[in-house]
C-alpha cells in the first residue's frame, strides 16, 4: 500500500536536505565545491539538480535523523553486524527524482579519485533502477514539451549538456536501457538520441538499448544514435568542441536501425555461411517482438540484403522458432 512507503519519502527527502545544506556550509565543503567548479558545473545548474555533499565520516548523516530505520529501508543507512553508518561518506550527491520530483535515491561521486567512482543507492520499495530515468524530472521542468531527449550514461553528462545550454539530456542509471525506460523515453518526446560513451562499454549499450527501443517504436518517433569519438563522454565532448560542434554531430546521428545492423554485422562474417546464419539468428529475437508494420518490413528487407537471403524466408525463420526460454 503506498501509504507504506511515505516515511521512505520523508528520509529521503530529509537527506537531501542535509546533503544540499552540507555543500553550501560544511566546514569540509571546499574540496567539492572547487571540483565541482572545476568541472565547469556553476552554482545554478548545480542548485537546479540539487547537488549536494555527504561529508567524510561515518555518521554525518545518521545522527542528523531521529531513528535510522527507514533510512536504512531507503538504502541511506548500512546495517551490518550489528552497526549502522552512513552509506555515502566524502562524496558529491546527485539526488534521483522519480517523475512526481520526489527524490527516490541518490548516485554519489568520490571528490576526485577513488573507488568505486560512483556509488548509487541499492534497489528499495521506492526505487526500482530499471524504471527511473535521471534527468527526466528536470527536463519536464524545464520545457513544457520536450522536442528532443538525448540519452546519455552519466549524471555528469546530463548536467555537463545542460550547463552547455542543451536541453533534454537524460541517463539510464547505469544499467542496459530496459524495456520499460524505452517506453517511458519515447511517450516522454517525438525524438530520442542515443549518446553513449565512445567505448566499447558504450557501443555495447546502444545496441541493447536498440534492442529494447526497436519493439517499441513507432511511426511518429525517431530514435537515433550518435556515435563518440574514442575514448570520450558527452560531458568531455561538450567541453572540448562546444556547442555547436555538439548540435551539429546530434543533428547529424544516424537512425538507431542503422547502428543496430552495423553492430550485426561487426559480428558477423558475412563472407560465410556461418556468419550470414549467425546474424539472422540473433536478428531473429529482435524481430519476434517488432510488430508487423513498416520498420519490421524495413529490417527484413536490410536483413535479406546482406545475407542474401529472400525476407520471406527470414520472416518464416523466425516465425517458426520456438519462443525463448526466459
Ligand atoms: P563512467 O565510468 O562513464 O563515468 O560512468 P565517467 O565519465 O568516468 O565519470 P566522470 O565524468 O569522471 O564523473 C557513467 C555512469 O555509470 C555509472 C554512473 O551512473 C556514472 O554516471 N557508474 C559508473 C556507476 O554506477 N558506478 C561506477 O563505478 C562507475
Ligand atoms: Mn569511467
Ligand atoms: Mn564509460
Ligand atoms: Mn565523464
Ligand atoms: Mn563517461
Amino acid at each position: 500500500p503506498r501509504e507504506d512507503n511515505e516515511p521512505l519519502y520523508a528520509v529521503l527527502a530529509k537527506a537531501d536536505r542535509f546533503y544540499r545544506e552540507a555543500l553550501r556550509s560544511h566546514p569540509k565543503r571546499n574540496a567539492a565545491v572547487d571540483y565541482l567548479r572545476q568541472r565547469g558545473i556553476s552554482g545554478e545548474v548545480a542548485a537546479q539538480f540539487g547537488i549536494g555533499f555527504a561529508p567524510p565520516g561515518w555518521n554525518n548523516l545518521l545522527k542528523h535523523l531521529d531513528a535510522p530505520q527507514d533510512a536504512i529501508k531507503a538504502g541511506l543507512i548500512i546495517e551490518r553486524d550489528g552497526k549502522t553508518y552512513d552509506r555515502f561518506r566524502d562524496r558529491i550527491t546527485f539526488p534521483i527524482h522519480d517523475r512526481r520530483g520526489r527524490v527516490v535515491a541518490f548516485g554519489a561521486r568520490v571528490v576526485t579519485d577513488g573507488e568505486p567512482k560512483y556509488l548509487n543507492s541499492p534497489e528499495s520499495p521506492i526505487f526500482q533502477k530499471g524504471r527511473e530515468i535521471y534527468g527526466l524530472y528536470h527536463a519536464l521542468q524545464a520545457q513544457r514539451r520536450i522536442e528532443r531527449l538525448i540519452v546519455v550514461e552519466g549524471y555528469m553528462d546530463v548536467i555537463a549538456l545542460t550547463q552547455a545550454g542543451i536541453p533534454g539530456a537524460v541517463a539510464t542509471l547505469g544499467t542496459a536501457t530496459t524495456r520499460e525506460q524505452a517506453l517511458l523515453l519515447l511517450r516522454s518526446a517525438p525524438e530520442v538520441v542515443l549518446c553513449f560513451d565512445g567505448d566499447s562499454a558504450g557501443q555495447g549499450a546502444a545496441f541493447r538499448a536498440a534492442e529494447n527501443l526497436l519493439p517499441v517504436l513507432q511511426g511518429d518517433r525517431q530514435v537515433r544514435v550518435m556515435i563518440l569519438p574514442q575514448g570520450s563522454d558527452p560531458d568531455d565532448l561538450i567541453r572540448q568542441d562546444g556547442r555547436e560542434a555538439f548540435e551539429n554531430r546530434l543533428n547529424n546521428a544516424s537512425p538507431v536501425i542503422e547502428l543496430y545492423l552495423s553492430h550485426l554485422h561487426s559480428d558477423c562474417d558475412l563472407a560465410t555461411v556461418d556468419g550470414r546464419t549467425r546474424m539472422l539468428e540473433r536478428a531473429s529475437g529482435l524481430l519476434k517482438r517488432i510488430p508487423d508494420g513498416i520498420l519490421r518490413e524495413t529490417l527484413l528487407g536490410r536483413l535479406a540484403d546482406l545475407t542474401h537471403t529472400d525476407p520471406q524466408r527470414i520472416d518464416n525463420l523466425c516465425r517458426s522458432q520456438p519462443p525463448k526460454s526466459s
